[in-house]
């Protein structure tokens, strides 16, 4: 077996996240994904992922106050900000950001574990409010304070927008930060995990994911789905003859396929329902029913499923949310997983360092520059 693109390898133990792909089912610590949509927080979800169970009434209370208070970033930081490029793509805007967000650490390449889960949380904390510092600057606008008495998913909407969202607009938000927040070994997670089995610092593992995430195969799918949706808009073509026309051309319709499910992503049924909803209460159906149509496109043509990524980018759309903000928003959430799973990597760590199967030129005597033609 060639293990090409690690299929189906069991690379570690870890307690954190359990997919069965042919059930569809996605827990986080035991807990079944669709009650956490209907009824967790995101807040909540964050301190279940990092302690391994569900927050007590008091706690739960405490840590949120604690994770707005961390929210905010320093004025030095937003200043070096402004040296990024405003046209500049988001992710790597944002990799840059958590990056530099590594320098106003004083305790970054601390290995003590209490330390490095205080910058977990911190990162947690302040990935939204960078992500819309870095949005409003690229609009040449000035970032905005963090309002502490607003929800992680609130605030995320007022900072990038200026104005406090409505509740409905901000659950929205809140339930597809839940959604988002972990899956297993994927590959965002699984390159964290290696820079921090270097025993390098969490930032720069949390830097390693936010370019791994950046990748359309990834994270970036959202953005890909929302500019198809765009363009068959704006071509005027039926979806399905667009689905057909794609697939003949051999390019991949994105937001479709799953390395590990085998049935329905279950993160797609909620942001289905979302994006039903919204449509619902708007009365403008066409970005919604425009993606049923290829999502029945791609079932008759290709058997496959939407995954995460699909009806989220109408969700967001239908929410208002800029383009540029999805792949970033994915980051806003995921980094909560990927700093759960760098503190169990390091809580028992042993360097990840897989082997490649040769299949190059054998033995060969090197030639002189001056000996070749
Ligand atoms: C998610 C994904 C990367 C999984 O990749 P993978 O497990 O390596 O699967 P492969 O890319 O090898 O795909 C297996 C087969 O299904 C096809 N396929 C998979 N996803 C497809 C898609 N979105 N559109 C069209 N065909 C697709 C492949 O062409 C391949 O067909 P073949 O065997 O005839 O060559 C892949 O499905 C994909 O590229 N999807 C689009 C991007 C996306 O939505 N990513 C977000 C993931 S949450």
């Amino acid at each position: 077996m060639s293990g090409k693109g690690l299929e189906g390898i069991t690379a570690a133990d870890s307690a954190i996240c359990s997919i069965d792909g042919e059930k569809g089912e996605l827990r986080y610590r035991g807990y079944d994904i669709h009650e956490l949509a209907e009824a967790s927080t995101f807040e909540e979800v964050v301190f279940l992922l990092f302690d391994g169970e569900l927050p007590s009434r008091a706690g739960l209370a405490a840590d949120t106050k604690r994770l707005a208070r961390e929210r905010a970033i320093p004025a030095a930081l937003v200043d070096q900000l402004r040296a990024i490029p405003r046209d500049a793509h988001p992710m790597a805007s944002l990799r840059t950001a958590v990056s530099l967000l590594g320098h106003h650490e004083p305790d970054a390449e601390s290995h003590d574990p209490i330390v490095r889960r205080q910058i977990s949380e911190r990162l947690v904390a302040c990935t939204g409010t960078l992500v819309a510092a870095l949005h409003r600057l690229s609009l040449g606008k000035e970032p905005l304070a963090p309002k502490p008495e607003l929800g992680l998913a609130a605030n995320f909407l007022y900072l990038a927008s200026g104005e406090v969202p409505s509740d409905a607009a901000a659950r929205a938000i809140d339930v597809a930060l839940i959604l988002h927040a972990d899956h297993g070994f994927n590959a965002s997670t699984f390159s964290a995990r290696v820079t921090a089995a270097t025993l390098s610092d969490v930032i720069s593992a949390a830097t390693s994911a936010i370019g791994t995430l950046k990748g359309p195969l990834h994270g970036g799918a959202n953005e890909k789905v929302i500019e198809m949706l765009l363009q068959i808009d704006e071509e005027g073509i039926e979806p399905e003859a667009f689905v057909l026309r794609s697939l003949e051309q051999g390019e991949k319709i994105m937001g479709f396929g799953h390395r590990v499910y085998r049935t329905e992503d279950p993160r797609a049924t909620h942001l289905r329902r979302m994006s039903k909803a919204l449509a619902d209460s708007t009365g403008d159906r066409k970005w919604f029913e425009m993606s049923q149509q290829i999502e029945d496109a791609m079932r008759e043509a290709k058997g496959l499923n939407c995954n995460v990524d699909f009806y989220s980018a109408s969700t967001y759309h239908q929410l208002g949310l800029p383009t540029r903000l999805f792949t970033p928003l994915f980051a806003v959430s995921r980094m909560a997983g990927w700093t759960a799973h760098v503190l169990e990597q390091l809580a028992d760590n042993r360097l990840i360092r897989p082997r490649a199967k040769y299949v190059g030129p054998g033995p060969r005597p090197y030639v002189p520059t001056t000996d070749r033609s």
